[in-house]
């Protein structure tokens, strides 16, 4: 095992046979995350970005089977922020220090692109970079986002394997997620992706085919989360994603791809109270403070027991500032666009 984590931190090459053997083999993980702790170090310093996130509405055309914002869960009550609530809390974020802001959402069709081109418009006016995270839209639509000034998209792929991703996203298909991903790099969006850990019937060499795929589509962020199951959606009795294989994952993505911006998900966090500053300490270099506040936040429920949920944004900047201080770590100061050419 060992002399597969030097190669990997060498060339960042690894056979799929190689990373399904470091993932399948938990006796490694401690020395796989000291190599992807020190080529994170090495790559991208030890500068902590943060990215406010933005949680904008909960209702989604979508019916994914982990997801708790599915068209068909019953039990969510429904939310969709004004556009100016959207921009006062992007206003907030600037406050906060933050220099990125994430708009999220289920795939909610009200907010056209028009509309959300305007938005980002004025966000941009505030000297902030602006992610989107609203799913699945065509060509043209992206093209008017980007446009306007929007600088990074996350689409994860969720898996990578094709069956898999469509028999848990019913109606939505593969060749489209694709599609997607291609068509927000050739606009010149950072493209950011990722996976669920853990999803029923995932296996170890479709994880592999995961990390080939971020390298293969050269992902400039990367997204990796464990699949916590939620009552109220049909995966509500499946076993929830294994933190210890989420932490090989997110050191392995690291070790492959050593210049990508990968965060410490809110998953993480919700899995294990330390999740999040072990997932730092294993690769990770971002960090997506919730800035959404009063009872949306509770409502944007993906899965349960999401961290922060009671807290406000205030709190959670402080905690999270402690927490960077506490590792020997700093919160950076520009604005993480993704590094090159180390
Ligand atoms: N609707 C957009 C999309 O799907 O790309 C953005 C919002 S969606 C809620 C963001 C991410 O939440 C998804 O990409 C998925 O990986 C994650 N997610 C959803 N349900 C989850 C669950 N039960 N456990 C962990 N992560 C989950
Ligand atoms: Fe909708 Fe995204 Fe949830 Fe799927 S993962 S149901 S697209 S919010
Ligand atoms: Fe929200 Fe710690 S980050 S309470």
């Amino acid at each position: 095992m060992e002399t597969l984590i030097t190669k990997a931190c060498q060339t960042h090459r690894l056979s799929k046979d190689e990373i399904m053997a470091l993932l399948a083999n938990d006796a490694a993980e401690k020395n796989l995350a000291a190599a992807a702790d020190d080529i994170r170090r090495r790559y991208v310093g030890d500068g902590i970005h943060l990215r406010g996130l933005i949680e904008f509405s909960n209702i989604c055309r979508q019916n994914c089977m982990y997801c708790g914002l599915r068209r068909d869960n019953r039990c969510l009550e429904r939310y969709r922020l004004e556009p100016e609530e959207i921009l006062r809390l992007a206003k907030n974020a600037h406050a906060y220090g933050y220099q990125t802001v994430v708009l999220q959402s289920g795939e909610d069709i009200y907010f056209t692109a028009d509309l959300m081109a305007d938005l980002i418009k004025k966000m941009k006016a505030l000297d902030l970079a602006v992610t989107l995270s609203i799913g699945e839209r065509t060509f043209e639509e992206y093209q008017v986002l980007r446009n306007a000034g929007a600088d990074r998209y996350l689409l994860r792929i969720e898996t990578t394997d094709p069956l898999l991703y469509e028999a848990l996203d019913p109606h939505m298909s593969h060749a489209n997620r694709l599609r997607c991903l291609r068509d927000l790099k050739t606009l010149g969006y950072e493209v950011g992706t990722g996976s669920l850990v853990g999803l029923p019937g995932q296996s170890i060499a479709s994880l592999a085919e995961d990390i080939l795929f971020f390298q293969e589509i050269d992902a400039d962020m990367i997204g990796i989360g464990p699949f916590i199951p939620n009552q109220d959606t049909p995966l509500g009795k499946e076993k929830r994603g294994d933190f210890g294989l989420t932490r090989r994952m997110v050191a392995l993505t690291r070790l492959m791809l050593p210049e990508a911006n990968i965060p410490a998900t809110t998953a993480v966090g919700t899995v294990r109270p330390d999740g999040r500053e072990i997932m730092l300490a294993s690769g990770a270099n971002v960090i997506m403070p919730n800035v959404t506040e009063g009872e949306a936040r509770q409502k944007y429920a993906l899965y349960p027991g999401k961290i922060c949920v009671d807290d406000t944004p205030t709190h959670c900047r402080s905690c999270i500032e402690g927490k960077i201080k506490g590792l020997g770590r700093f919160v950076a100061t520009d604005k993480g666009f993704r590094r090159r050419g180390k």
